[in-house]
């Protein structure tokens, strides 16, 4: 089978599911909620759990074959040929401090033999009710109208955006690169989920988009949704994304190369600006 040619069209049921974990985080948004820490600083609350929860039982009513990998219960691997890769709330932080930017994120994989294909990719914004899908091969939408990544050529005209993880922050070199690209960029907005972030590229809000460490539900619909938008995916080398890379570069593709360059000059240590001194600033 092709991979642009999978028959069964996966988008209605998957909106229908995300659309309903969307409703429960409102709810659960609205009535405020109970912090719980997973480790250091790494948050977890009810509405992950419970929207987890509702995906998974529609999941295994409508397509009891298939598998899931979702972040709150991980994956119990049956050797299905169809995985899910499920967030069911991507920017808890945010959620758990009142900061309406999160999402839910779903996207499936077709896996036969050695291929992996991630053939669908939803992920829906409920405080903005935006409902953005995509599917291998036939583009990517926004409430159903096609969207298209950014035409920005020149990366000092470009916005980005990137992100940190919630734990093990003091080890992650990320804050330097949040400096060096927003000097060489219209700036760098780091607005707290993931998901959201890869489908404001797929837009056209942002131009690129990095980060350090993501997991496999942070990413899996989003990068179909930036590659279904005529966007460009890789590793911070330029090798070829995949799912377990633990590095993420996403981009327009026209300033992709240019973003390659800025990190083989961050990695190598080259012209770096000095960080400002807060004692000099104080004087
Ligand atoms: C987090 C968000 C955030 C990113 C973190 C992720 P979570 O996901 O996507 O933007 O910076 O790396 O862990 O924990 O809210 O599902
Ligand atoms: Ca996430
Ligand atoms: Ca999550």
């Amino acid at each position: 089978m092709s991979e642009s040619s999978h028959p069964e069209n996966f988008i209605p049921a998957m909106s229908a599911i995300a659309r309903e974990a969307g409703a429960l985080l409102m709810q659960y948004f609205h009535q405020g909620l109970k912090i719980e820490y997973k480790g250091d600083a790494d948050l977890v609350t009810a509405a992950d759990r419970a929207s987890e929860a509702l995906i998974r039982e529609r999941v295994s009513k409508q397509f009891p074959s298939h598998d899931v990998m979702g972040e709150e219960q991980g994956l119990k691997d049956r050797g299905s040929e169809y995985r899910w890769y499920v967030d069911p709330l991507d920017g808890t932080t945010n959620f758990a401090h009142g900061y309406p930017v999160f999402a839910v994120s779903m996207a499936l994989e077709h896996r036969s033999g050695d291929t992996e294909t991630r053939i669908a990719g939803v992920v829906y914004d409920p405080t903005r009710d935006e409902l953005f899908t995509a599917e291998k091969g036939r583009g990517a939408h926004l409430n159903g109208k096609l969207i298209h990544v950014s035409k920005m050529a020149q990366l000092k005209e470009c916005l980005v955006a990137t992100g940190f993880p919630s734990h093990k922050r003091h080890k992650n070199p990320n804050i330097f690169f949040y400096h060096q690209i927003t000097l060489k960029t219209h700036g760098v907005r780091r607005a707290g989920s993931a998901a959201l972030d890869l489908c404001n590229v797929a837009c056209g809000r942002f131009d690129g988009f990095w980060e350090f460490n993501l997991n496999p539900w942070d990413t899996a619909a989003g990068v179909l949704l930036v590659e279904e938008a005529g966007g460009r995916v890789t590793r911070f080398d330029g090798s070829p994304f995949e799912l377990n890379s633990r590095e993420t570069l996403a981009s327009n593709g026209l300033v992709h190369d240019a973003l390659l360059h800025e990190f083989e000059e961050i990695f190598a240590g080259r012209g770096l600006e000095a960080l400002p001194d807060p004692r000099v600033y104080q004087r």
